[in-house]
C-alpha cells in the first residue's frame, strides 16, 4: 500500500521525536542540578596518564582518552558513577583509526579500494573490538583532504579528491556508530581535523594553512560536511591556523559554518592542547585567553590544555564568558553521554573484553582489504608468479611485523601480523636474504651473500618502504624518497638477470620513477596491516588479482607538491612540447622556451595519475550512453556503458565517472570525480553499468560565494582512471 511508508516514517519519526525530548529532557534536568564547577568538569578531557580515580571522584574530567583497560576503564568509572556527586559517567576515548587489535590498511591504502561498503565493515569491526574493551568514543575518520606526500598525516587521510574522501568519511562514521549509538558496540565518531590541516604550508606538520575561502569550501570542507551530513556525533578542532586564526578559536568555522550553515549539533574537542597552542599561535595572551576565544568559537570540550577547568570559572564570574554559553557547551557532552547509553550501562564485561578481536571474520576483512587496497603499479609479463617457484625474498619490509601495521595503530599488536616472509612461504620456495634490515638502512654488506641466492631463484620480491614510524603525526619529509640505501639496493638488484617484483609498504605516494623503472613489476600497498604479507602472497601467486586505484597523484619529485589531479587549468596549461633543462640550447634567449606552467627539470604532470592501478586482466568500456545532453539543474544526468573483463582472470575494476565544468565564474577543475563503483567481473564477463547523477551536485562556490550550479558546457568520461576515457559534451541549461 503506497500510503504505508508515509505513516510508517511518521511513526518513526515520532518516536525518535519522543526520545530525542526524553533525552532532552534527562539533559536539561541533570544539567538544572550542576555547579559552574561540575559543569566545567563535564569540558575537561585528560589523558589516562594524568588521571586518578579522586580527579574522577571530585568531577574534574568528563572524558578519558588512551585507556584501553578493562577493569582500569570500571575503576574511574566506578569512581564518576558511585563517588562524584551526580554519578556523570565518563566518555572514555582513543585513536582508532584504521582499527583495534585487528588492524586493517592505514586509511591511504583503504581509500585506494574505493570500495565504501568494505570501510564501513572495517570501521564496525573496529568498533566491535575497541568498544568490548570499554572505548566509546574514536578519533575518527580523519578526512583532511593531503596534496601534498611531504605531509606526514597523508597516511591517515583519504587522499587528494573531496569526493572519495566524502563518500569514505561518511562510511567510517556509519560504520562506527552503527544503527544506534546506545547499542554496546557503537562508538561516538569524530570527523577530524576541522579544518584544512591538510593544507599546512610545504606540507610542514602544524604549519599554517592559507586557503581561500571558495577553495576551502569547494575542495576542504565538503569531507567534513559529508561527516556532519552522516551524523557524525563529535568534531575536532585542528592544530592548524586557517588564513590567520587558529581552527580551535575559529569562530566562523566552528559556530557559522559548522553550526550554523550546516545545522550540525554535535559535540566539538580540541585536538591535544589545541586550546593551549593559541598562546604560541600568538593569538591568547595566557591561558585564560586561550579559554575565553575557544568557548566563544564554539569548543565544547578541552583536551589535555587544562585551560578550560583552570579559568573558565573565573570567565564566567568576570563575565567574559555567559553560563548559557557552558550550558549549552554541556548539554551537548551529557547528551552524547545519554545517547551512548553510558547512564544505563557505564561499567563493560571485562569477562567480554577482546571477546572478537582477531576472529576469523575480522581477520578475513582486514585481508579483504589488504587486497583491495594494493595497487599494481606495473608488470611486465612477470606477474603472477608460479606457486611453488624458488623466490628469493629481500628488504626491509619483508618480515616488518610492526612497521606494516602502519602510523596510528596503537592497539595493533605485531604478534599477530603476517609479514611478507610469512605469507610468501606458504606459497613459494623462499630463499629469504633481507640485507636491509630496517628502511633507512645503508649498510648493503650482505649483498654478495645475496647475490649467490639469487642465482639459485626463479624470481626475487624485494619488500621496500617506510618504517610506520617515518609517516603520521609530525613527521613530514622534505623529500618523500625511499630512505636508507633502497634505491642502490633497487638499482643493484635489477642487474641479476632475474625478473624484479618490488612492493612498496609506505604511509605516502614516494618518488619511485627510478625504482619502477629498474623493477619488472611493482606492487604499491601503503600500510597494510595485520593481514599485509598474506594479502601480498595471494597477489604475487596470482589466487587473488590487484585491483586497487590509486587515491593520490605520483609525482616525479618532491618538488611538484602540492599536485592534484583536479586542479585549474591556469592560463598557460603544458601543451606537452616543454623544452627540458637538459634540452635547452646555450646562450638561449629569453623567451626561448614554452612558456607554459611547468618545471624545467622534472616536467608538468604526474608519473601516475589518480585513480591509476593495473590488473591481470584488461577492462573495455563501450557503449556509454547519456540519458540527455542538454538538463537543468533540477534534472538527474543518466550515464551507462558496458562494462567488459576482455582478459583471463576473474577480477574487480573500478570504474569512475569524471566531469569538467568547461566555463564558470571562477576557474573550475579541469577534472572532478563525481561517481565510483567497484564491479566484479569475470573473465569475459560484461555488465551493464549505470550512473546517476543529480545536475545539483555540479553546484559550487562561484565568484559570488553562493553555493549553486552554473548553467553552461560540461565535459565527461567514464573511465577507469583519471587519464583515460574519451571526453563526451552535455549541457546545463
Ligand atoms: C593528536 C592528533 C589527533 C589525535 C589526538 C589524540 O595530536 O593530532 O589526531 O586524535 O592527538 O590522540
Amino acid at each position: 500500500m503506497k500510503f504505508r511508508p508515509i505513516v510508517l516514517s511518521l511513526i518513526i519519526l515520532s518516536i525518535s521525536c519522543s526520545e530525542r525530548s526524553e533525552v532532552d529532557r534527562r539533559v536539561d534536568a541533570l544539567l538544572s542540578q550542576m555547579t559552574l564547577d561540575e559543569k566545567i568538569g563535564q569540558m575537561n578531557q585528560l589523558d589516562y596518564g594524568s588521571v586518578n580515580s579522586e580527579i574522577i571522584a571530585a568531577g574534574k574530567a568528563g572524558s578519558v582518552l588512551n585507556c584501553v583497560d578493562a577493569a582500569r576503564i570500571n575503576e574511574l568509572q566506578r569512581a564518576a558513577v558511585e563517588e562524584s556527586r551526580l554519578g556523570i559517567p565518563l566518555l572514555m576515548a582513543r585513536d582508532v583509526i584504521h582499527g583495534f587489535h585487528t588492524v586493517f590498511p592505514i586509511p591511504l591504502g583503504q581509500a585506494a579500494t574505493f570500495d565504501a561498503a568494505l570501510v564501513e565493515e572495517g570501521a564496525r569491526i573496529a568498533a566491535k573490538e575497541a568498544t568490548s574493551h570499554g572505548v566509546r568514543w574514536t578519533f575518527s575518520p580523519m578526512v583532511d583532504i593531503a596534496r601534498d606526500a611531504r605531509w606526514g598525516r597523508i597516511a591517515e587521510s583519504f587522499g587528494e579528491d573531496s569526493y572519495l574522501a566524502s563518500v569514505l568519511g561518511a562510511a567510517m562514521v556509519r560504520g562506527y556508530q552503527g544503527n544506534e549509538l546506545s547499542s554496546p558496540t557503537s562508538m561516538a565518531a569524530c570527523a577530524k581535523h576541522f579544518a584544512g590541516y591538510g593544507a599546512s604550508e610545504g606540507g610542514r606538520d602544524y604549519n599554517t594553512a592559507n586557503i581561500p575561502e571558495r577553495v576551502l569550501r569547494n575542495s576542504y570542507l565538503p569531507p567534513f560536511q559529508a561527516c556532519a551530513d552522516e551524523g557524525a556525533a563529535t568534531f575536532m578542532t585542528s592544530f592548524n591556523d586557517v588564513n590567520g586564526v587558529p581552527s580551535t578559536a575559529n569562530r566562523w568555522l566552528l559556530d557559522e559554518v559548522l553550526r550554523g550553515e550546516w545545522g550540525w549539533d554535535g559535540m566539538i574537542v580540541t585536538d591535544w592542547n589545541s586550546a593551549g597552542e593559541l598562546i604560541a599561535h600568538g593569538v591568547a595572551a595566557d591561558l585564560k585567553d586561550a579559554a575565553e576565544l575557544s568557548v566563544n568559537a564554539g569548543v565544547d570540550m578541552d583536551m589535555m590544555s587544562y585551560s578550560f577547568i583552570g579559568n573558565v570559572s573565573a570567565l564566567v564570574k568576570e563575565g567574559k564568558l555567559q553560563e548559557k554559553q557552558i550550558d549549552d557547551a554541556v548539554r551537548r557532552i551529557l547528551k552524547l553521554k545519554f545517547e551512548l547509553g553510558l547512564f544505563e550501562q557505564p561499567y563493560i564485561d571485562e569477562s567480554n573484553a577482546g571477546a572478537s578481536d582477531y576472529c576469523e571474520e575480522h581477520l578475513a576483512a582486514a585481508k579483504k582489504a589488504a587486497l583491495e587496497s594494493a595497487v599494481l603499479l606495473k608488470n611486465e609479463g612477470v606477474l603472477p608468479l608460479k606457486e611453488g617457484s624458488t623466490v628469493l625474498v629481500c628488504g626491509p619490509m619483508a618480515d616488518a611485523s610492526h612497521d606494516q601495521l602502519g602510523t596510528w595503530a596503537p592497539d595493533g599488536q605485531e604478534s599477530h601480523s603476517i609479514t611478507a616472509l610469512m605469507g610468501l612461504s606458504k606459497l613459494f620456495n623462499v630463499i629469504y636474504e633481507p640485507v636491509l634490515e630496517y628502511s633507512r638502512d645503508y649498510d648493503m654488506g650482505n649483498f654478495a651473500a645475496l647475490k649467490a641466492k639469487a642465482l639459485r631463484s626463479d624470481a626475487i620480491i624485494m619488500l621496500a618502504g617506510e618504517e610506520a614510524i617515518l609517516s603520521g603525526e609530525a613527521h613530514s619529509l622534505a623529500d618523500v624518497k625511499l630512505q636508507g640505501a633502497q634505491r642502490e639496493f633497487i638499482d643493484a638488484l635489477s642487474k641479476l638477470g632475474k625478473p624484479l617484483v618490488t612492493v612498496v609498504m609506505a604511509g605516502r605516494p614516494l618518488e619511485i620513477e627510478q625504482e619502477l623503472e629498474d623493477s619488472d613489476a611493482m606492487i604499491y600497498s601503503f600500510h597494510p596491516g595485520t593481514m599485509g604479507g598474506e594479502a601480498l602472497a595471494e597477489l604475487i601467486s596470482g589466487r587473488a588479482v590487484p585491483s586497487g586505484k590509486l587515491p593520490v597523484s605520483f609525482v616525479h619529485s618532491s618538488g611538484q607538491y602540492p599536485f592534484y589531479y583536479n586542479h585549474s587549468n591556469t592560463g598557460r596549461p603544458n601543451q606537452g612540447n616543454e623544452t627540458l633543462i637538459g634540452d635547452l640550447p646555450l646562450k638561449a634567449g629569453q623567451v626561448s622556451n614554452g612558456c607554459t606552467s611547468y618545471y624545467l627539470d622534472a616536467g608538468y604532470g604526474e608519473l601516475l595519475p589518480f585513480g591509476y592501478g593495473l590488473s591481470y586482466t584488461s577492462f573495455k568500456y563501450s557503449n556509454i550512453t547519456l540519458s540527455s545532453n542538454e538538463l537543468h539543474s533540477d534534472d538527474v544526468l543518466k550515464v551507462e556503458f558496458e562494462l567488459t573483463n576482455s582478459g583471463d582472470y576473474d577480477a574487480d575494476e573500478v570504474a569512475m565517472l569524471f566531469i569538467q565544468d568547461l566555463v564558470g565564474s571562477i576557474v573550475r577543475p579541469v577534472k572532478e570525480l563525481k561517481r565510483f563503483e567497484r564491479v566484479s567481473l569475470k573473465a569475459g564477463e560484461s555488465k551493464h553499468i549505470c550512473f546517476e547523477l543529480p545536475i545539483k551536485e555540479l553546484a559550487f562556490y562561484g565568484l559570488d560565494n553562493i553555493f549553486k550550479v552554473e548553467a553552461g558546457n560540461f565535459k565527461l568520461w567514464v573511465a577507469g582512471n583519471s587519464a583515460d576515457g574519451e571526453a563526451i559534451p552535455f549541457k546545463v541549461i
